[in-house]
């Protein structure tokens, strides 16, 4: 007799009921990290980031799935991939989550840390398997058609300099500092583009290229496999181009990914990555550009947040009365 599944099948429904929920997670996340800017101790920023959020997500109403969490890459406090968050009684939803992105920038008191999480209807958030790093390239919406990881980097310049209408030396490229990317970051600026190096956080990277009011043009590089997704989540809901290819960083790594019968060569497009509707929520701590680091004023707590969802981009500033922890 063939066993039946006593899981229940998994029900879909509009998760876009879910945005408070979501705003309120990474709203606790960013305001518990916030205790620990410039403190030098990334370990304990993301533990605080990881708990808060893991406790918000507790009382959501539905039974989410956290498909790809973050911390495996370097042993950092994390939501576990599998983990199922959510009080069961609602829709079911997948999450990507980073509770803390840009550790090292809280750590240090630099611009750029950001709590974030994307939500997706389930089953349709990429799955990285035991890939951490993947290549990406995303541009706004006026390029989304000229994108292919397959093509040298100097074409990719031209193509999307015609897209949008630009030449190639008026592109301005965001590619992180790291030594992976030395001779990307040379060929980009032979080829006559300018480039911002950011020491890490390419969530921020990609979303800069999507907000139009920033003047960046496209993103370029190896980055996180749990930023990527989370990117395709704001690239998908806003309409612009991804495109990502798993980039193992270790040998060991490598063969993980091909022992569990995944591919290093598939390119994999931003509706591939994200198969479905999703939106996806930061909230700032060590502040930027984007959305400022959370502040105390009169007894209240406030905090800055980005949602991107269903073609818009939302800046909500939260203010409760509640004071900061510790
Ligand atoms: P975390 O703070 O979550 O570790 O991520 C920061 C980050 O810069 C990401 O934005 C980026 O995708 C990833 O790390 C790159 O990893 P690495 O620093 O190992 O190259």
């Amino acid at each position: 007799m063939q066993c039946q599944s006593e899981v229940a099948p998994r029900t879909g429904a509009d998760i876009h009921t879910l945005e408070a929920v979501a705003l309120a997670a990474t709203r606790s996340a960013a305001v518990a990290s916030y205790a620990w800017v410039g403190r030098h101790d990334q370990k304990a920023a993301d533990a605080a980031a990881t708990s808060a959020m893991r406790k918000a997500l507790a009382d959501a109403p539905g039974r989410g799935t956290v498909v790809i969490g973050e911390g495996e890459k370097d042993d950092a406090p994390m939501l576990f991939n599998g983990e199922i968050v959510g009080n069961g009684q609602g829709p079911d939803f997948d999450i990507a989550v980073d509770p803390l992105e840009g550790t090292s920038f809280c750590a240090k008191d630099l611009p750029g840390a950001l709590a974030t999480i994307a939500f997706g209807e389930p089953g349709t958030l990429w799955s990285p398997g035991p890939g951490f790093y993947m290549d990406k390239i995303v541009v706004p919406p006026g390029a989304k058609d000229v994108i292919d990881l397959s093509d040298p980097p100097e074409r990719t310049l031209v193509k999307v300099a015609e897209a949008l209408g630009k030449k190639v030396g008026e592109l301005r490229v965001v590619i992180m500092d790291k030594p992976r990317h030395k001779e990307l970051i040379a060929r980009v600026l032979r080829a006559g583009a300018a480039v911002q190096t950011p020491a890490g956080g390419d969530v921020g990277g990609s979303l800069a290229v999507l907000l139009p009011t920033l003047d960046v043009d496209l993103l370029l590089g190896v980055g996180g496999t749990p930023e990527g997704v989370m990117t395709a989540a704001a690239v998908r809901a806003l309409g612009g181009g991804m495109v990502g290819r798993l980039a193992p960083q270790r040998d060991e790594e490598a063969d993980a990914i091909r022992a569990a019968g995944m591919s290093l060569d598939r390119i994999y497009n931003c509706d591939e990555l994200v198969a479905g509707d999703a939106f996806f929520v930061a909230t700032g701590v060590s502040g930027g550009p984007l959305v400022g680091r959370p502040r105390e004023c009169d007894g209240t707590t406030i905090a800055e947040s980005l949602l991107i969802s269903r073609g818009q981009v939302r800046h909500i500033t939260h203010t409760t009365f509640e004071s900061f922890p510790g």
